[in-house]
């Protein structure tokens, strides 16, 4: 396949601090994190070899403090599907800005109810009352909460590995123990099953289950997939078992999979949708629960049963409604399809020639992962690629895949440089590590 031509590169960004101006920053920054924030965070920035600080960010492109440019392919995860600074959402959140950016909360706010009748328009199926809070755990608390609410079971049949928030009754739900153990004993209820399995699900639902919860692909468990049908044989169990369905979109949402929401791959429509991360267009943070009406009756009835200071803020609201406008007038989730698809054309390369090193590549529209041989080859090719202009993360359940999610607006000619730079990453990964095994026997 003909490689696309490359893109000029882009002038640094205006203001950068110079010299020893520069370097007081870098230093004094690390300190900060060291005394003031976390020991433990500055080594890990040190480990990777992070010797900057951000500086400045456009569309799918970040620059640090030197003025280096690096192509985002993290997303922060997953917030920029609009791409960084979109030109109408800062326009957006600035006209607010100028006028009213927090709201009084004693008089009704038309950003707030102009965001929620949006949202029902664009989630899918008869998915109309919207609850807006600040962050993605904090959504789903309220969905969570809204189902005991609504059911009066307290019980949720949640998936192995899940990644639903690290807030108490989020972090019961989100299924790695290595962050849940420390925090024991967490809300009570929860039933952890293997995702994908459609028979698990079934068989966990007991009498007291409200709902069954679970990310349409999973995120952070390293971009796993379920069997094509899952979703609609989930959502079919949920019916014939009198159980709630609530689809954990905070990652998959906003055209992320190519699709506006990733259910509608499979035409299913849940009980209640939870988003966060991209709705804010990447400048405000926002999450918002969204309900089937037959769930809002108690909340009509206590409008203050469950509520938030500064969720629903103008500014973040504002700055939601240009992303949705953006979304759909530039038809981002169409574009993730192809565009995932060269991605992971050019991925299942880098896999064929260092099979040692990659043992997987994987995922929908442009939520991908790459699985490695062994969780040294994440870091280190992470690191590298940093090293190379293109930001990766590794998955927070399971630190053996990196994700590779960049904004929805990238183009071609970058998701060529960007798969270069893996490329070389990985090539350098094998070989300061080896090949496979040879990590494998040092490592845990
Ligand atoms: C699927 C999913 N749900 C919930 C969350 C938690 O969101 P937040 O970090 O905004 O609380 C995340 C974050 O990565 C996520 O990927």
């Amino acid at each position: 396949m003909a490689r696309p031509r490359p893109e000029p590169p882009r002038p640094a960004p205006a203001g950068l601090p110079e010299g020893a101006d520069r370097a007081r920053l870098i230093e004094r920054t690390l300190a900060q994190y060291r005394r003031y924030l976390n020991p433990g965070l500055a080594r890990l920035f040190q480990f990777g070899g992070v010797e900057t600080v951000e500086w400045a960010a456009e569309g799918c492109l970040v620059w640090d403090v030197h003025g280096r440019e690096y192509i985002d392919c993290a997303c922060g995860p997953a917030i920029f599907n609009v791409g960084h600074r979109h030109p109408r959402v800062l326009a957006a959140v600035r006209d607010q800005l100028d006028r009213m950016p927090m709201s009084v909360r004693t008089m009704p706010s038309a950003p707030m109810a102009a965001l929620a009748e949006r949202l029902a328009e664009v989630t899918p199926g008869d998915l109309q009352y919207s609850f807006f809070c600040n962050s993605g755990a904090e959504a789903n608390e309220g969905a969570i909460k809204l189902a005991r609410l609504a059911t009066g079971r307290p019980g949720f049949v949640v998936m192995q590995e899940a990644f639903h928030g690290k807030t108490l009754g989020a972090l019961s739900a989100t299924g790695r123990a290595y962050y849940r153990t420390p925090f024991e004993p967490l809300v009570p209820g929860f039933v952890h099953v293997p995702f994908g399995d459609a028979g698990a699900v079934e068989a966990a639902i007991g009498r007291d289950v409200a709902a069954v919860m679970l990310e349409p692909i999973q995120g952070e468990a390293g971009v796993i997939l379920p069997p094509a049908g899952y979703l609609r044989q989930v959502r079919e169990i949920c019916d014939r078992r009198g159980v709630l369905l609530i689809a954990d979109e905070i990652q998959t949402g906003l055209g992320r999979t190519g699709r506006m929401f990733c259910v509608e791959h499979e035409g299913v429509v849940p009980d209640i949708l939870t988003l966060a991360k991209a709705l804010g267009g990447g400048v405000m943070p926002i999450g918002a629960f969204v309900a089937r009406p037959a769930l809002w009756e108690r909340m009509k009835r206590d409008p203050y049963i469950h509520s938030s200071t500064f969720g629903g803020n103008p500014l973040a609201c504002r700055a939601a409604l240009a992303t949705l406008d953006v979304l759909v007038d530039e038809r981002l989730a169409d574009r993730a399809g192809p565009l995932g698809e060269q991605f992971l054309g050019r991925l299942r390369e880098i896999r064929a020639r260092h099979p040692g090193v990659v043992k997987d590549v994987r995922g929908r529209g442009l939520m991908l992962g790459i699985e490695f041989t062994h969780r040294d080859y994440a870091l280190m090719t992470s690191a590298e690629a940093g090293h190379r202009g293109v930001i990766t993360f590794y998955t927070l359940n399971n630190p053996q895949v990196i994700r590779v999610e960049p904004p929805l607006v990238i183009t071609p000619a970058l998701i060529d440089r960007a798969a270069d730079g893996i490329e070389g990453a990985v090539a350098a990964a094998e070989a300061m590590l080896g090949s496979v095994g040879a990590a494998a026997e040092g490592g845990s």
